[in-house]
């Protein structure tokens, strides 16, 4: 992992900021416990599951279905409010693109209405929520430092993306937790080759940042798993009789990374994410789940597979990591 480390000095060419400090300050305890990253989730975003929970914020209304992943966000849902009680949720969406570099969501209090472009008819999400402007403003700085190209998003008229809310939607529905919204630089699908490094830097940057706020914060990595999909959709588009695995490969392939998850430890799936991107066109190559398991330094425990399902036939899995300290005491 060192090598990710080793990239142009700060301050050079670029005209790069100089990096701070690289050991971390004490943290300042958080009122709700122990500082840092208190758990990380891989949290899909598919519209179709907020329109199944039928939200007063979201317009349209369903009949339900996708029950199984629905529940597994409910358990998700328990745990964040009961055990872990994060001062922060700090997502990274697939949705939010930038051709440029990697942004962070400054804005204090974004608002406004968030449509999925090809499903309008199942999301159009009228969201209002605060962000950690403090941890926000940590996190460009640490990623800054650490030689990736940062910038500050601070329009506050700027649309959030559907895979955004649709994750913070599912994990909090009562918005009472202060987000972190970081986009996700697509390199990766135009050029197949790319590697995740990025990732695990940004990961690291936002490990820092934690640290140095004293936040005590949960990490939302919003990827679906395998992703090819339906083209028609049903009349009924929550009918499901017809949701099922797009075949046998995809479902196979998504059960080889989640029996690698639940078996632990994490770092063979650096791997393995990789086989599982070129074998199922996995929206992990958006690098949401590289991200979330870098900033826990690839921690040397099993994951807790809360739920897997089929959305218009990708592959979706709420799955929970906690931080390798925890599994010891
Ligand atoms: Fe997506």
């Amino acid at each position: 992992m060192s090598k990710v480390f080793r990239l142009p000095a700060p301050g050079g060419t670029h005209g790069r900021r100089p990096a701070p400090a690289t050991t971390p300050s004490p943290s300042v305890p958080s009122s709700r416990g122990r500082a840092g990253i208190v758990a990380g989730y891989l949290s899909p975003h598919p519209p179709h599951l907020v329109y199944a929970e039928n939200p007063p914020q979201n317009e349209p209304r369903s009949e339900g279905g996708w029950e199984t992943l629905r529940w597994a966000y409910d358990r998700l849902r328990r745990r964040i409010k009961e055990v872990h009680r994060p001062d922060t949720l700090i997502v990274h969406a697939p949705h939010w693109i930038t051709m440029v570099g990697h942004h962070v969501n400054c804005a204090p209090n974004p608002k406004g209405v968030s449509v999925e472009p090809i499903f309008p008819h199942l999301f159009r999400y009228h969201y209002d929520f605060r962000t950690d402007v403090p941890l926000a403003e940590a996190i460009a700085d640490e990623a800054e430092g650490l030689g990736l190209v940062t910038s500050r998003m601070r329009d506050p008229d700027v649309r959030v993306d559907y895979a955004t809310i649709g994750a913070l939607h599912m994990v909090n529905p009562d918005w009472d937790i202060p987000v972190v919204s970081l986009s996700a630089n697509n390199n990766p699908y135009f050029y197949s080759d790319a590697s995740l490094g990025d990732m695990e830097v940004l990961g690291e940057a936002t490990r820092r940042a934690v640290e140095r706020t004293g936040r005590r914060a949960v990490l939302l990595g919003s990827n679906s798993l395998s992703h090819l999909h339906w083209h028609e959709e049903p009349e009924l588009p929550e009918d499901m009789e017809r949701e099922h695995p797009y075949n046998n490969h995809q479902y196979r392939w998504d059960m080889k990374l989640l029996e690698a998850i639940r078996r632990g430890p994490t770092a063979p799936l650096k791997e393995l994410i990789s086989e599982h991107i070129e074998a199922t066109a996995s929206e992990t190559k958006a690098g949401s789940l590289t991200w979330l398991l870098a900033a826990m330094g690839w921690p040397r425990v099993p994951g807790d597979v809360l739920g897997y399902g089929t959305i218009i036939g990708t592959g979706n899995a709420v799955v929970e990591w906690t931080p390798e300290e925890d599994h010891h005491g």
